[in-house]
């Protein structure tokens, strides 16, 4: 497709959905015309948004027929999105979905297998990749400052944990697999990028040790997912959906198909939120410290020193100047519809992203089997 002005619809339209407002620059290339919620209020404010002429409907089915829609944001929740972007890429749209692409191996193998029987676009939403912090580690690693890469060790902290995933749907495994996936898909696709290939062996370790003694809200009663930093300490906290079967700490790790080793953990009850990295390479090592909030730096250790010392070379990353994890939402946005213009190519990749749904997936098997080891398949074409 090369056309002057890219047609978006969105579906689920809430929430994650406000992504579409960096797709809307009418006579600038894209226009989001129609959006697709099952809740009334947010198609109400999609109007103020995008204008009296977007088309709505709360039927996703009908919304993915709507004449003259090139391409689809699909923002619901995890479970859907393997149903629905199936149903886009037949109906012939070119499909932005969310991350995790879907909630099961088999799910991710049946989309990638769709987007290449009917030649459509499948972009999946790794914004993670579109962050200053981990390009610049990135570009730390392919300039070769640190060797060859042979271990990366990444730590969550996760403060909002009881509000974004033990309030409403997040916390119902049948939704998620699990947060290693859920969650963890976005540091399980950076970890294999910046490692340069797949996990093919996990085992991992969780728990549900904290918000399991909060209160629960009635079933049948609407959960909020908002953030609320009143909400703290973790074990003061109720108005937890009334199904919780979801780990809020786990501890995984991988064997990637070049030999690197990794691990990842994730805990949900953190004063505070960022992601640490360490990647250790044959010359040296790099860590981040903060993310993408703020006063964050990458620090490369390449001399050797026998006691903690300061580092070689400190690399800072800028304040952020957009809004939307550290600016990263609106390059992914504008970079998903330069690619359905001209084919461009682009920092995501599907494949990629089933790895980190096939690795986060088997991680969850293990953890919920004592931590026996698995194997993560492959394609299998
Ligand atoms: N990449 C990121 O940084 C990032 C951040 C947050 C969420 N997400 C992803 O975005 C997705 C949505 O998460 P969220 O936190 O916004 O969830 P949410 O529950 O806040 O919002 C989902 C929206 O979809 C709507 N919806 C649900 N079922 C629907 C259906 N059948 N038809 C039409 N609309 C429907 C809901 O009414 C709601 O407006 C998830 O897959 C999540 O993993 C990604």
């Amino acid at each position: 497709m090369n056309k002057s002005s890219v047609r978006i619809g969105v579906l689920g339209a809430g929430g994650r959905g406000t992504l579409a407002r960096h797709a809307h620059h009418p006579g600038q290339g894209s226009q989001v015309v129609a959006a697709c919620d099952l809740d009334l209020a947010v198609l109400k404010t999609c109007h103020e948004t995008y204008g009296d002429q977007l088309r709505t409907t709360t039927d996703w089915r009908e919304f993915l027929h709507f004449p003259g829609l090139d391409a689809v944001m699909i923002c619901t929740p995890d479970h859907l999105h393997e149903e629905q972007a199936l149903a886009a890429l037949e109906a012939g749209l070119e499909v932005y979905c969310e991350k995790p692409l879907a909630i099961t191996i088999e799910g991710c193998d049946r989309l990638l297998a769709a987007a290449a029987r009917l030649k459509r676009k499948l972009f999946v939403g790794h914004n993670m990749r579109y962050m200053d912090f981990t390009r610049t580690m990135k570009q730390i690693i392919d300039e070769g400052t640190i060797g060859t890469v042979k271990a990366i060790w990444c730590r969550h902290f996760i403060s909002y944990g009881g509000d974004a995933y033990f309030r409403d749907w997040h916390a119902d495994r049948r939704n998620t697999t699990g947060l290693l996936l859920q969650k963890g898909a976005h540091d399980l696709d950076i970890i294999h990028w910046l490692a340069g290939a797949r996990s093919v062996k996990v085992t991992a370790f969780g728990s549900l040790s904290v918000y399991n003694q909060g209160g629960r809200r009635e079933p049948g009663t609407p959960g909020s997912a908002e953030f609320d930093r009143t909400h703290w300490p973790p074990l003061e906290q109720s108005g937890f959906n009334p199904v919780m079967d979801i780990e809020d700490q786990s501890m995984m790790l991988m064997e990637l198909e070049n030999g690197v080793l990794a691990s990842y953990q994730q805990c949900h009850f953190t004063p505070d939120s960022w992601r640490n990295y360490t990647v250790i390479g044959t010359k040296g090592r790099l860590e981040n410290l903060g993310d993408y909030s703020g006063r964050a730096r990458i620090e490369v250790y390449t001399g050797r020193s026998d006691r903690f010392a300061e580092p070689d070379r400190i690399y800072r990353i800028p304040e952020p100047e957009a809004s939307g994890h550290g600016g990263a939402d609106e390059r992914i946005v504008a970079e998903f519809v330069e690619h359905v213009r001209t084919g461009c190519p682009t920092w995501t990749s599907p494949v990629d992203s089933r790895h980190a749904v096939a690795a986060g997936y088997q991680a969850t098997v293990s953890l919920r089997s004592g931590g026996t080891p698995q194997i993560v398949p492959g394609l299998t074409s």
